[in-house]
């Protein structure tokens, strides 16, 4: 597999990749070990949509990403395990020992009923047994969704419902920074809202705390590998079989289960990580995702081990014990490319730019950011303090749907520029378009980001629910892909991702659809009706903020927006917490009754002076009251 170092080979390749893809993706295909080669690179139809990769390929991608490394790289360290707290040990895997460990949990699922094709779902922390769990499940076939563990019971359960999972694999509890965060529980509760498809619980003992354990369901993860063989034959997969399922939110309904398959997904997730991480045998590389998030799937585990890389996971919260802590680990394993969301850069850069100056971070080759839009400052902070000048940051644009980076700058080759994601990696093809659909060929634009070419990590399906996948996705703009954000794009061609133009907010590099807050803030018993709307917000990008319709009853505001918290957290999360609660009377809506969210958005960011005509409104006498009692 090529890796781009420099600017006339990214021309080189990108114009290879673009005039014969079908071309470029097998070369890169070739690394890998295949059952059986494909018949065809590529079958698409973006109005179906029906995209297939590697047509009739076999292949197993946990053989890739260990079996494939063991002769060469047997005794390398492919996971490094940091824990929350750090006067604990960390623990390291070298390959064999990963695929060991893979192997017999394999097995254990096997032992326990578990079939290709079946759904499993996890809830845990970042300890080792999720990468270890998740892989397993490839191993054999059964398909992961993994949902992060902030998620609430209500939210567990709804994905545990929709994938129809048969088994739930846990941990008792969650070490995260001062906090033990009960998880078990969680799962629990959530099985208690008519999760009739779980059979079994397996629980990993990560804090030892006590825990209740159901006969015939619940079974200690130690017990179900104890006998358990280190070897387990991987299962042949057809390259379109699904991998995994992870849930993202959208602009209406419930979350969807965004679907991933084996061939394209093994092979892009690897080519962009090389490439946009520069990364050189015996490179230490750590993301600090989550495994939660499509992030950790593509850049902690599969990315990174596809490519023979050693990856670092780690527990904590990046300020615990103190804003030292993502320093101290990268001193600590001489990590050499870094990846973390804006968000964290911008929370540490609030706590001093002394902290890394008690680190050696010399070690340090790349720096990434994903999630968000990063903001000049916080660029500029980062590329000094941790980067010292000398490493390029690359600003990865990409969503759960894409599976993996699409635009970015690469190292040597692609030069940054801060708050731009810069140029498209070989095979992708971004284009921008008009609201009306028409695609905008002048360099020099702002338009609605699409893109007009398949790439083989690309979302095939939303689990249970074709139709949703297409309209969501492919009914916007005719033969595209169209990704809910806006762009605009400089007369040497470069992107710079302005952000969402649905009723996505992106808190924290948290993808949180509005209409989900508003289901659940709508179930407290005071609430006729509320809007949210995202504004922008100095440390997490953006907050949540929501205008919300009471019966009149409501006395106490302070604690009326403790129960409204209390809500959010029940249906979704606390990560989904509205930052601001403001109580109006009315909401400007349309004469058709449709609440016009983009003058509520104006207000909630203090640009008041331009919200545009509203005459036309039902109620323009309400804005005024909206303004004066902004919050
Ligand atoms: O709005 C874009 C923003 O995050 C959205 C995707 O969120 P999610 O599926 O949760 O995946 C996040 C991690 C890949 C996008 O639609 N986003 C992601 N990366 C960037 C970004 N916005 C600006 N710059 C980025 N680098």
């Amino acid at each position: 597999m090529n890796r781009i170092t420099s600017a006339a080979e990214y021309k080189k390749t990108y114009k290879a990749s673009v005039d014969n893809p079908e071309k470029f993706w097998a070369t890169q295909a070739k690394t890998f070990k295949w059952k059986k080669k494909w018949k065809k690179v590529l079958d698409w139809d973006f109005r179906k949509p029906d995209v297939k990769w590697f047509v009739g390929g076999k292949l197993n991608i946990t053989e890739n990403c260990l079996d494939r490394h063991l002769k060469k790289r047997g005794d390398q360290t492919a996971l490094i395990w940091e824990p929350n707290d750090p006067s604990r040990p960390y623990k390291s895997y070298t390959y064999k020992a990963l695929h060991k460990e893979v192997c017999k949990f394999a097995n254990a699922l096997k032992k326990n009923g578990i079939k290709k094709g079946d759904r499993i779902c996890f809830y845990m922390p970042m300890v080792p047994e999720l990468a270890i769990g998740v892989l397993a499940c490839a191993r054999i076939g059964a398909i992961h969704s993994v949902v992060f563990a902030g998620f609430s019971a209500t939210a567990l359960a709804d994905r545990i419902k929709d994938a129809t999972c048969k088994m739930v694999i846990c941990s008792d509890y969650n070490s995260r920074g001062a906090k033990n965060i009960p998880v078990k529980k969680v799962v629990d509760e959530a099985l208690k809202k008519g999760c009739k498809s779980v059979k079994t619980v397996i629980v990993h003992e990560n804090t030892g705390d006590k825990v209740t354990m159901k006969r015939g369901r619940d079974k200690w993860w130690h017990n179900v590998t104890k006998d358990q063989k280190g070897n387990c034959k991987p299962t042949v997969m057809d390259s379109e079989d699904e991998l995994f399922i992870l849930y993202t939110s959208g602009s209406t309904g419930k979350p969807k289960g965004v679907v991933h398959t084996c061939g394209g997904y093994m092979v892009y997730t690897s080519y962009s990580f090389k490439n946009v991480f520069a990364y050189e045998d015996n490179d230490v590389y750590w993301c600090t995702a989550d495994i939660g998030w499509i992030t950790g799937h593509s850049y902690i585990i599969y990315g990174p081990l596809l490519s023979g890389a050693t990856t670092i996971m780690s527990e904590g919260v990046p300020t615990y014990p103190d804003a030292g802590r993502f320093w101290h680990i990268c001193e600590k394993h001489k990590v050499n490319q870094f990846y973390t969301a804006p968000t964290a850069i911008r929370a540490l850069m609030a706590q001093g730019d002394h902290w890394p100056s008690h680190y050696d971070l010399s070690n340090l080759k790349v720096l990434g950011t994903v999630g968000e839009p990063i903001n000049e400052e916080a660029w500029q902070w980062y590329n000094k303090f941790i980067g010292k000048g000398k490493c390029p940051i690359v600003d990865t644009w990409w969503q759960t749907e894409t599976g993996g980076i699409m635009i970015s700058p690469i190292p040597n080759a692609l030069k940054t520029k801060p708050c731009y994601a810069t140029h498209p990696l070989p095979g992708i093809q971004p284009c921008l378009v008009t609201p009306e659909g028409k695609e905008i060929k002048k360099k020099k634009a702002e338009g609605l980001l699409c893109i007009k070419y398949p790439w083989p990590s690309m979302i095939r399906t939303t689990y249970g629910d074709h139709e949703r996948c297409r309209q969501v996705y492919f009914s916007a703009f005719d033969n595209m892909y169209f990704t809910g954000d806006g762009a605009r794009r400089d007369s040497d061609g470069s992107y710079r991702i302005i952000g969402r133009v649905d009723d996505v907010i992106n808190v924290s590099g948290h993808r949180i659809g509005t209409a989900e807050v508003e289901n659940a803030i709508n179930e407290h018993d005071n609430i006729i009706e509320s809007a949210v709307v995202g504004y922008p917000h100095a440390i997490k990008g953006q907050g949540i903020y929501a205008y919300v319709i009471t019966d009149g009853k409501v006395k106490d505001k302070a604690k009326f927006k403790k129960e409204l918290d209390a809500v959010v957290r029940k249906f979704i999360g606390p990560i989904a917490k509205p930052d601001k609660v403001q109580l109006v009377s009315g909401l400007p809506k349309t004469r058709s009754g449709k609440i016009m969210r983009r003058i509520l958005r104006k207000i909630a960011s203090g640009d008041t002076k331009n919200l545009g005509d509203i005459s036309t409104l039902l109620n323009p006498d309400v804005v005024k009251e909206v303004i004066k009692g902004k919050v």
